[in-house]
């Protein structure tokens, strides 16, 4: 079982949804000690911006066409990014709520790993893009400052939702 955490706070030990990741990791791992954990900050990472020249590498990978030696080399850092994430059984995000959302940087994040070729594409059926991570599970925590009432419906949904609104191309 290769876990995969992905801490979206960049408040490191501060972090509460970090820290809530953490014990449930430990848990995790007290009944299944041949799990591993791989975990990704995504505020320590290097992404590459997803700017006009990846964009042109991403359609030159839809459309099947060549792509330039500067989309290649934007590309392949993403790609690298990718299949680590997509190597995972079990996703465990630790989410700060932001703005009734999600930090910038796990956006960021989700935009370079989602790609066509490493884990969607086009499904010639349907039109629509046809995920290839079918089987793994996703597990969230998340950390909010204000209180429950001040929220419209449940804070762990929005959490929830904004990452599965994010991420519909992988999780459906
Ligand atoms: C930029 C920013 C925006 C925030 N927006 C919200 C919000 O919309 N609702 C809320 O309840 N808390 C909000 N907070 C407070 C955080 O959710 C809270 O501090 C939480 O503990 C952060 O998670 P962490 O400890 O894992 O970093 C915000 C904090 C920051 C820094």
């Amino acid at each position: 079982m290769r876990i995969l955490h992905i801490a979206a706070s960049p408040g490191k030990d501060a972090s509460l949804s970090g820290a809530t990741a953490c014990a449930l990791l430990a848990a995790y791992l007290g009944h299944h000690p041949d799990a591993s954990v791989d975990t990704l900050d995504v505020w320590d990472i290097d992404l590459p911006a997803f700017d006009a020249t990846m964009i042109a590498a991403k359609f030159a990978v839809l459309r099947a066409q060549n792509a330039t030696p500067e989309q290649q080399a934007q590309w392949a850092r993403a790609v690298a990014i990718s299949q680590r994430f997509n190597s995972a059984d079990l996703y465990v995000f630790s989410l700060p709520m932001w703005n009734f959302g999600v930090p910038y940087r796990l956006k960021h994040f989700i935009d370079v790993v989602t790609l066509p070729g490493q884990n969607w594409a086009w499904s010639r059926q349907t039109a629509i893009p046809r995920c290839w991570i079918t089987s793994a599970r996703c597990w969230c925590t998340a950390a909010l400052a204000i209180t429950r009432w001040m929220h419209p419906g449940c804070p762990m949904r929005l959490s929830r939702n904004h990452i599965c609104g994010n991420g519909c191309a992988l999780w459906g």
